[in-house]
């Protein structure tokens, strides 16, 4: 399934109901505003502007739908965390993020994004746990890696590690450099692999 040769942006919702009801495989991205969620797409799939990334957080404010060779999806979520964005904003986003990643029976796996400068915050802390109930496969992946230095990157990933209860080190990646590029398509081709069977999402 990688690496992908025709990449396609399909749409933007803001409904989950409006979400392609194909059951093709899914990857969702989470993380904080301007982590590098758009940007990580790019890498994957070798295209600069394939998702809109920007300097200024709150670029991505719906769910982005993206065609991988007509096989798989990847998904980009709008990010968490924007002191611009109003609370009541950004508690109605948390709810359809929760219910997405909750409910949904395409979504085969989800890549959890860490920007590898921070510790990470409450609300990263929160999506963890949201995460481990949801009992998906998650990656979590360590942001913009090349602006340390091998020992800062070392530190980081410990305390990265450490802050959010993970049984490893996160993965450095660096969407400038493609730190990383390799190990992260490996992971997504073991989940979209994976034999999976129907979620339990304790609808229906
Ligand atoms: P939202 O859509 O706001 O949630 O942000 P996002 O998570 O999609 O982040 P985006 O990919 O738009 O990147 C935000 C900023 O960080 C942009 O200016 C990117 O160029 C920059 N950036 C992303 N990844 C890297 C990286 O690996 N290294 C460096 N140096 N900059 C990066
Ligand atoms: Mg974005």
């Amino acid at each position: 399934m990688l690496p992908i040769k025709n990449p396609q942006f399909v749409n933007c919702y803001v409904d989950l109901r409006k979400l392609p009801e194909e059951l093709k495989p899914e990857i969702a991205l989470v993380g904080r505003s301007n982590v590098g969620k758009s940007s990580l797409i790019n890498r994957v799939c070798k295209r600069k502007k394939l998702a809109k990334s920007s300097s200024t957080p709150g670029k991505t404010r719906t769910i982005n739908f993206y065609d991988m060779d007509g096989s798989w999806y990847f998904v980009d979520l709008p990010g968490y965390g924007y002191a611009k964005v109003s609370k009541e904003e950004q508690a109605r986003w948390g709810r359809i993020i929760e219910r997405y990643l909750k409910n949904r029976q395409q979504l085969k796996g989800v890549i959890f994004l860490i920007d590898i400068r921070h510790e990470p915050g409450n609300n990263d802390r929160q999506m963890k746990d949201w995460l481990t109930h949801c009992e998906l496969p998650v990656l979590v992946v360590a942001t913009k890696a090349d602006k340390l230095s091998r020992a800062q990157t070392l530190k980081q990933l410990a305390v990265i590690r450490k802050s959010l209860g993970l049984p490893f080190d996160p993965i450095p990646f660096s969407a400038e450099t493609g730190l990383g590029e390799k190990e992260v398509a490996e992971a997504l081709e073991e989940i979209l692999n994976l034999e999976t069977v129907p979620r339990n999402t304790g609808e229906g």
